[in-house]
């Protein structure tokens, strides 16, 4: 139970610009919800993947998709301190950070169908409040009335960089020219698609991390959240 105020905190930016680690470690901090929803969009791509519904072409059977979205039930539990997400109670954690699925994810989250049923379970989450949700569009669609709102971006290269090193830890094997061409190119399906598309809310801060360290990053937005809550 958090001692703070309860804020909904909606915290948007460009791929691997390190939203979802600072969204993480505030909500740890503050004693708040956390909720990747790139990760519900990740675990609806991989159930595309393996129910065949996305060609070798990259084509997508919209239509099945579309039929199977009441089949598909996301959700988060917390496992040794790390925060898994389970694709119809099975965790797909490693899974769904696979590039495989990084490749096929852009597309699939432009589909309206998908966003309406992944916007309206993010709201209903977000109903009690006290929560801190990453993503593309939580400041402009899912909590447009959010308390606190934030942009981050950071430049390609950079987030390339960081987002190879953190593959690599992970064991999964890539190289930073295949990553930055996925980034470069998840970045523009997700500003030029017709719904919701990734844009600056005009009441978000704008951070611009690519010469934070991770700590300088986390204080300054625990500074934010502090003003916020002075100021309610
Ligand atoms: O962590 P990373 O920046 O790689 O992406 P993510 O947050 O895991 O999201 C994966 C993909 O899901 C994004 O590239 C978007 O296409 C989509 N997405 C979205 O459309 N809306 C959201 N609220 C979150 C993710």
């Amino acid at each position: 139970m958090s001692i703070f105020p309860l804020i909904t905190i909606a915290i948007d930016g460009y791929s691997s610009s390190g939203k979802s680690s600072m969204a993480r470690q505030l909500a740890k901090t503050i004693g708040y919800r956390y909720i990747d929803s790139g990760a519900m969009y990740r675990a609806v791509a991989l159930y595309a993947m393996e129910h065949n519904m996305i060609n070798p072409e990259g084509t997508i059977d919209t239509r099945s998709l579309i039929a199977a979205l009441p089949e598909i039930k996301i959700g988060f539990r917390i496992e040794d301190d790390r925060q898994i997400t389970t694709l119809n109670d099975r965790d797909v954690e490693s899974q769904i950070r696979s590039m495989a699925v990084s490749n096929h994810v852009s597309p699939i989250a432009a589909i309206p169908e998908v966003r309406h049923a992944l916007v309206a379970m993010q709201q209903q989450m977000g109903e009690q409040k006290g929560i801190v949700m990453d993503g593309r569009d939580i400041g402009t669609t899912v909590f447009p009335d959010a308390e606190m709102k934030v942009f981050v971006n950071a430049s390609p290269q950079t987030r390339a960089q960081r987002r190879v090193a953190e593959l690599i830890e992970k064991g999964i094997a890539t190289t930073y020219e295949e990553v930055l061409s996925n980034v470069i190119n998840r970045d523009h399906i997700d500003e030029t698609r017709a719904e919701s598309p990734l844009r600056k809310a005009d009441d978000a801060l704008v951070l611009d991390n690519s010469t934070l360290t991770i700590d300088e990053q986390n204080s300054w937005l625990l500074e934010r959240f502090h003003e916020i809550c002075s100021n309610l």
